[in-house]
């Protein structure tokens, strides 16, 4: 099936490729959509990613993949949340500075004890108004005292899986498209799909 992704976040769908194999991804400016953006107003995952579905659907007329995530950090009440990839421009930090967006981050964990977390990631599969399959699903980690690890990307090198004794972005690609949560999202998606179709 051809499947549209409404991000503009490569990274992403370097992930999601694999994850979706015999189906192709397109993304919005495949079909001459330069720059797809909504601005994400929602407070949950959920509703980010179905605003960004039926945006771009409206858009393309054709089945479209739309995911919102971010991390969660429970000592921080769950933020930045939804926020995650605008934590940081409140203090002057460009959005795609990771370097200093973990920083600060880390910065306001310091004297915290409980240092656990949990990447979010919602996806949606979006056919139209009436039809669309939803799966939400996360990895669950612990802050890092330091970042570390040079692979993915955003707040990978300061989430620490500590059955791994490794950072997220100490992973290869392939590991953690086996424990992420956009990995395990995107195959509860993938599985709705072939049944679907099987
Ligand atoms: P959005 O889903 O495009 O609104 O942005 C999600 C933001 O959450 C990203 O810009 C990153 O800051 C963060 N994020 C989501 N997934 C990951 C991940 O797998 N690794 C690191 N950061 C992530």
């Amino acid at each position: 099936m051809d499947i549209v992704v409404a991000t503009g976040n490569a990274h992403k769908v370097a992930e999601l490729v694999p994850l979706f194999a015999g189906h192709r991804l397109m993304l919005p400016r495949d079909l001459g959509i330069e720059d797809f953006n909504l601005e994400e107003n929602g407070t949950t995952f959920l509703e980010n990613a179905l605003a960004k579905a039926r945006h771009l659907h409206a858009l393309v007329h054709r089945p479209v993949l739309a995911d919102d995530s971010g991390l969660c950090v429970d000592a921080l009440g769950g933020a930045p949340g939804v926020l995650s990839a605008r934590f940081g421009t409140e203090h002057g930090l460009k959005p795609s500075d990771y370097g200093s967006k973990n920083r600060l981050l880390l910065s306001l964990m310091e004297g915290r004890e409980n240092r656990t977390c949990a990447f979010v990631c919602c996806l949606v599969l979006y056919f139209d108004n009436r039809r669309f399959f939803v799966a939400q699903e996360t990895l669950e980690g612990v802050l890092a005292s330091a970042p570390r690890g040079e692979h993915g990307f955003g707040y990978d090198p300061i989430v620490y899986l500590p059955e791994l004794g490794r950072t997220v972005a100490e992973l290869e690609q392939k590991e953690k498209n086996l424990l992420s949560h956009r990995g395990k999202a995107a195959r509860r998606i993938s599985a709705m799909l072939e049944s679907v179709q099987g």
